[in-house]
């Protein structure tokens, strides 16, 4: 058993969006989710987090952009570093050390990035050598969606059925390489139902679950065979579609609730009329109200001049395909 060891070990890990939604756990324990899920890793939006594991500590030191983390989010790193000490078998408290790199006020930093990083920091701080697969497998444990950011571009995630088969592959591919994300942060504040609760929620009260995890399974096939075929038509046409089928279970879930405010409307009727007027883009959306327009870069300008006019210039930003995860 380790019990000493005190090496600083930094990760960086980049945020992911995805354009198949993971909404829904069959294991909540072990972050098993019903469906796969598929998404891609951004290059602007990314998490770096130091950790050093160390005895004179007496308990685990959590700071995010320099302010001590208490509290549920204290929590929730505290667990994650303590299933990093049942597999690595070391017994100390941690430093962790995390910063946000979000374009101002975007309002985007994400659990993906967070838990990505932290997982790379953490096990290799800790003396663990971790292949990028069981790295995918570990960041699950802390955020379902992390799994996905331990790679770069596009990413599936396999649901698999326990903690030793359910985790993110890249998608093997150069086509799409021309695909923009342009983020629009219509609120930047925390959502009031985090997506956790929001989809424990509509597992079970949405009747319509069980219909959801049978398409998820046909959106992916089809979203990976249009990425195959470099078809961007068909690959924007079923990621607004599967957005908007998870968005589905929260307006059919007893009581209702909503992610959507009125800007989000404004949004996507704006994306619609763009796309009518041949500006070729799409939307998803995730437990919020910001939304992400999916483009090529041909259309980039035209779509952010639109969204800058209609929201302001500091609420856009650009996004392109981003790395898997690195240690600096
Ligand atoms: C709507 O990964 O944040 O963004 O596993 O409970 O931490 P937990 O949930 P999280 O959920 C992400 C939900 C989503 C869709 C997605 O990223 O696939």
């Amino acid at each position: 058993m380790t019990t000493s060891s005190d090496k600083t070990v930094t990760a960086v890990a980049h945020t992911n969006i995805a354009l198949i939604k993971y909404w829904g756990k069959q294991n909540p324990e072990l972050i098993i989710p019903y469906t796969g899920s598929l998404s891609l890793t951004l290059d602007q939006f990314y998490t770096q987090t130091s950790v050093t594991f160390n005895a004179n500590l007496d308990k685990d030191q959590i700071t995010i952009d320099g302010q001590p983390v208490t509290g549920k989010s204290g929590q929730r790193v505290h667990n994650f570093l303590s299933i990093v000490r049942r597999e690595s078998g070391i017994d100390l408290n941690a430093q962790v050390k995390s910063t946000n790199h979000v374009p101002t006020a975007a309002g985007l930093a994400s659990s993906a990035s967070a838990f990505a990083a932290l997982a790379a920091a953490a096990s290799k701080a800790a003396g663990m050598n971790l292949s990028l697969t069981d790295l995918s497998r570990l960041a699950r444990r802390g955020s379902g969606s992390a799994c996905r950011s331990i790679f770069g571009g596009f990413v599936e995630w396999q649901k698999g059925s326990d903690d030793t088969n359910s985790y993110a592959i890249p998608v093997e591919t150069t086509h799409l390489n021309d695909i923009c994300i342009v983020a629009l942060t219509i609120e930047k504040h925390q959502k009031p139902i985090s997506s956790r609760e929001g989809m424990a929620f509509s597992v079970t009260t949405s009747p319509y679950y069980p219909t959801w995890v049978k398409v998820v399974e046909a959106d992916l096939e089809n979203i990976k065979a249009a990425i195959q075929d470099d078809d961007f038509t068909r690959f924007g046409t079923i990621s607004e579609l599967n957005a908007m089928r998870m968005h589905a279970l929260t307006l059919s879930a007893d009581p209702d609730f909503l992610y959507f405010n009125g800007d989000t409307l404004t949004a996507m009727n704006e994306v619609k009329r763009l796309r009518h007027s041949g500006i070729e883009c799409y939307y998803t959306i995730d437990a919020g109200p910001n939304i992400k327009v999916i483009c090529q870069q041909a259309n980039v300008q035209t779509i952010t001049d639109t969204f800058s006019n209609l929201f302001g210039p500091t609420k856009v930003t650009v996004a392109k395909p981003g790395p898997g995860v690195k240690y600096l």
